[in-house]
């Protein structure tokens, strides 16, 4: 039985970017754990949060439609929670390459806005950020742990750097009991798949659904990792219910280290059918590719006990029905 089973029931939770991909999970396994659930969402359409994510947990998850952005907003809805996990934000590379100042607005300036809210307002609050492995940049040595430099190679990285570090400044000037994950490529259902903005494999799974190439970029050697997601809300619960978390940052992985090319082909076997195609990298993309990457997660391992349990293949095959049997929702 997990350690945080006796953690939540009846406890108030805030969930940021809650409609989410990661956030409704989230949200749906705190609910089924007893938690009292808020979650809050903006709703912006290129950004993966949806109502349906939260289908058949209506009358029992609070949904506030507001922008982290507002602060006003943020003061009211920090009050009397025990937990926030803190999900909200702008996830793509390409578009904080695009509009740099939306990035900065929502990955930073908000992150700001939250943590003065608790501060004032609840500073005895629990707070998990979900930071991003992306901020490491191009592997220097490989797997990469928390020790690696940090060396952003997007807009994105740099903002989701800034978001976890004022998240580390308020525990220490402030003592707000903050953590951060740095989460890998996460994947599982209610993740969006209209396009790539959220990850590849979205518009990996829709592709093979469909019938359609999956398109892999350059020879498809890339090295990447993967964690299901629901071993990354098991590893938000454990953290939050940590105390020996509070101040840290952990990496979180997967079970496998895995070529984009063979990614693609374990997709194809699961779906039953199809093919990929290697294309050269869009000039923008290449422009802020990071090569391999895969993590090590041995400090949450060590220090929290969590990995990874979800394989590759039974976390893809899982994710493919989800969405064969949803597809009007997502598509
Ligand atoms: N999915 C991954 O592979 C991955 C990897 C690393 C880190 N993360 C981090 O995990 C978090 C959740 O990511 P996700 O994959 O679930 O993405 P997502 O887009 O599905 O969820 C983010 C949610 O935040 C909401 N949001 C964005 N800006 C907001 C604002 N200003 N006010 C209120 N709500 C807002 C969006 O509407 C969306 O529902 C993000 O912070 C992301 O950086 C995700």
């Amino acid at each position: 039985m997990p350690g945080y089973i006796t953690t939540f029931p009846s406890r108030n939770v805030l969930i940021t970017g809650g409609l989410g991909f990661i956030g409704s999970n989230l949200a749906r396994r705190l609910t089924d754990l007893g938690a009292r659930v808020t979650v809050l969402d903006s709703l912006i359409p290129e950004y993966g949060g949806k109502l349906f994510n939260l289908d058949g947990y209506q009358d029992r998850i609070k949904v506030n439609i507001a922008d982290m952005r507002d602060e006003y907003s943020m003061d009211y809805l920090v009050r009397g929670q025990d937990f926030i996990f803190n999900l909200a934000g702008q996830v793509s590379h390409i578009d904080s390459m695009r509009d740099p100042y939306v990035d900065l607005d929502i990955n930073c300036r908000s992150q700001l806005s939250i943590l003065e809210a608790c501060r004032k307002h609840n500073p005895r609050v629990r707070i998990v950020y979900s930071g991003t492995r992306q901020i490491y940049g191009k592997p220097q040595y490989l797997p990469v742990d928390e020790k690696h430099p940090i060396d952003p190679v997007d807009v994105n990285g740099v903002n989701k750097m800034a978001g976890e570090w004022y998240h580390l400044v308020y525990q220490r000037a402030y003592g707000l009991r903050a953590t951060s994950l740095r989460l890998t490529n996460t994947y599982g259902p209610r993740m969006r798949v209209v396009d790539a903005r959220q990850t590849f494999l979205g518009i990996w799974i829709r592709r093979a659904i469909e019938g359609e190439d999956i398109l892999v970029y350059g020879d498809g050697q890339q090295k990447r990792d993967f964690t299901f997601v629901d071993d990354a809300v098991e590893a938000l619960l454990l953290t939050a219910a940590r105390e020996e978390a509070i101040g840290q940052i952990y990496n979180l992985g997967g079970d496998e280290a895995i070529s984009l090319r063979d990614l693609a082909d374990q997709l194809i076997a699961l779906n039953g059918g199809g093919a990929f195609r290697l294309v050269p990298f869009p000039a923008e993309l290449k422009a802020i590719d990071i090569g391999d990457y895969y993590g090590d997660y041995g400090k949450i391992k060590n220090e929290l006990g969590w990995a990874p349990k979800v394989k590759l293949y039974e976390g893809l095959r899982r994710t493919l029905d989800y969405y064969r049997q949803h597809r009007v929702e997502y598509w």
